[in-house]
């Protein structure tokens, strides 16, 4: 496997980051998921213009142009030969003597890059339907920063794991906030599709922008706005979204089967209208 790591690509075993990376130190980084459909990037301008406003919100200089970025992770997918799967692409404040502040200015970023063979497509979970338990949001106020400080996720994708389920969804003030890596959506009963507003309580998923106009081509009835967890439960369909699952359908909420329990129409549909259009 070949890593990008500060201008080169290099085997994995060799791409090594210093003890004194502000990333490893204070998690002072951001980073972003493209996905690989058949060799080739999707969405990935979106994702790049995400990845330049999240280093912009916390002052990192984006060492690269998006048309070099774009560049850089085509050579990556070509070396390490992905057809499908996911580019990582990570970016910190790089390194420097440990000290809450800023490093000087002319510090270079720290640049990582490399790659994830998967199967985002004919993913079978899809098939049977993903189960999400919900779990407190316990994260800060800028979510809308994609932070490589992912405790909180990390700790809810892992009672996911205990519980045997795939995904966690968050609930802030009785609201689902978002999954711990995707977008929470949920189908009403009257074939309403509603997805949290944007706001700094949550990320901007390149996915769930890409869902939202699909459904609007489609005529779909869409509803930005806070839903809760009984909500959630008591709806005809619910799926999330990200880079990494596409549109995932969901078929049990806490145990609770959504719907008649199996994966509903208008998120299969969806799912297939953004495979189509990634490829
Ligand atoms: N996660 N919300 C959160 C908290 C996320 O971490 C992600 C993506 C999303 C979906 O965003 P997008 O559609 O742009 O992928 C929403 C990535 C895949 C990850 O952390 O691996």
């Amino acid at each position: 496997r070949i890593v990008y790591l500060n201008g080169a690509f290099l085997p994995f075993e060799e791409a090594k980051v210093p003890v004194m990376d502000r990333g490893f130190l204070f998690a002072d980084g951001i980073y972003e998921v493209s996905a690989v459909l058949d060799g080739r990037l999707v969405d990935n301008a979106a994702h790049l213009a995400r990845l330049d406003r999240s280093l912009g919100e916390i002052g990192i200089r984006n060492p690269h142009s998006l048309d070099e970025w774009e560049r850089l992770e085509t050579e990556l997918v070509a070396r390490n030969g992905l057809a499908e799967g996911l580019v990582y692409m990570q970016v910190t404040r790089g390194v420097y003597e440990r000290d809450f502040g800023f490093p000087p200015a002319d510090t270079a970023p720290t640049v990582v890059m490399f790659t994830q063979a998967k199967t985002v497509a004919a993913n079978p979970l899809a098939e049977r339907g993903a189960k999400v338990i919900t779990v407190e949001d316990i994260r800060w106020k800028r979510r809308d920063i994609k932070s490589v400080a992912l405790l909180a996720q990390v700790l809810a994708k892992q009672a996911a794991v205990a519980a045997g389920v795939s995904e966690a969804w968050m609930v802030e003030d009785g609201a689902v906030t978002e999954g711990s890596s995707s977008t929470a959506f949920i189908v009403t009963q009257d074939r309403r599709l509603v997805t949290r507003p944007l706001s700094t309580a949550l990320l901007p998923g390149i996915t769930r922008a890409a869902v939202l106009r699909l459904a609007a081509e489609a005529d779909l009835v869409v509803e930005e706005r806070l839903f809760s967890v009984e909500e959630a439960r008591a709806a005809q369909e619910a799926f999330y979204t990200s880079a990494s699952s596409f549109v995932m359908p969901v078929v049990e909420i806490d145990g609770a089967a959504v719907g008649d329990g199996r994966p509903g129409p208008l998120g299969r549909r969806l799912r297939a209208l953004y495979i189509e259009m990634a490829r």
